[in-house]
């Protein structure tokens, strides 16, 4: 029976292949005001702003590879039942080869009718324009969980971290609830390890701190699961 390793991984484990973080310097939050791309309010008041931001970060992700750190996370599968709860809207975790992923915060290849959002569609790195229907011929939106939404994603999530042997964080400043709350949920005996090279305030006890990016940190992390 294989240990159960969970790894919960935020923007910046794709920070080394290209794609831009939220709140470090330079990251998306300090060029767009958030709540007017990325909140259901924002989506009300000026549905084409939120498309525009969402086909920009869709046609970035055209040229992003998953990187050493997102390859590393698949090698750990030889060893532990690896599920991976990503704050991430990328598929870099499954182009890596990831085989058990949760996306938290939505997908954005993929689309819903914006009157129900469990009615999903792949849309691949298409863009989505104003006027584009969803099958229940309303207007299409990004499958994503914006500010004001429910985490549909997070019971499922709360059931993985809470049987796991083994916790691992990455690239997360663990701001946005009720992701960040995740490590409350680890057992008590669950080993803890955040790899992130800025500090990261976490309330818990006992968490080991590797203090690096993430194409690095993850190289530690499999000397130590691995060897
Ligand atoms: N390697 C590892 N970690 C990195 C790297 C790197 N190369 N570069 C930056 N980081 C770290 C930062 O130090 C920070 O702790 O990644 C974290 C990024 O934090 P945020 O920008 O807040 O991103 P994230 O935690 O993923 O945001 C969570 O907020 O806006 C919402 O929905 C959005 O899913 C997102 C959520």
């Amino acid at each position: 029976m294989k240990q159960k390793l969970v790894i919960l991984t935020g923007s910046g484990i794709s920070a080394e292949s290209g794609l831009k973080t939220f709140r470090d310097a330079g990251g998306l939050w300090e060029n767009y005001p958030v709540m007017d791309v990325a909140s259901i309010e924002g989506w009300y008041r000026n549905p084409q702003v939120v498309l525009r931001f969402y086909n920009e970060r869709r046609q970035q992700l055209g040229t992003a590879e998953p990187n050493e750190a997102h390859k590393g996370l698949v090698k750990l599968e030889s060893r532990y039942e690896v599920r991976i709860v990503t704050q991430n809207v990328d598929n870099l975790h499954e182009r890596a080869g990831s085989s058990q992923v949760l996306h938290l915060h939505g997908e954005l290849t993929k689309a819903c009718s914006s009157r129900d959002k469990f009615h999903v569609t792949d849309i691949g790195l298409n863009a989505i324009e104003w006027g584009d229907k969803a099958a229940d011929g309303s207007q299409l939106r990004p499958f994503i969980v914006w500010f004001g939404e429910a985490v549909p994603a997070m019971e499922e999530a709360i059931e993985w971290v809470s049987q796991a042997d083994i916790l691992v964080v990455i690239g997360t400043s663990l701001n946005v609830y009720p992701a960040a709350g995740l490590l409350n949920d680890a057992p008590n005996n669950c080993r803890i390890y955040l790899i992130d090279p800025n500090e990261v305030p976490v309330q818990r006890r006992g968490v080991h701190i590797i203090r690096k990016k993430a194409v690095e940190g993850v190289k530690e992390l499999i000397e130590l699961l691995l060897n």
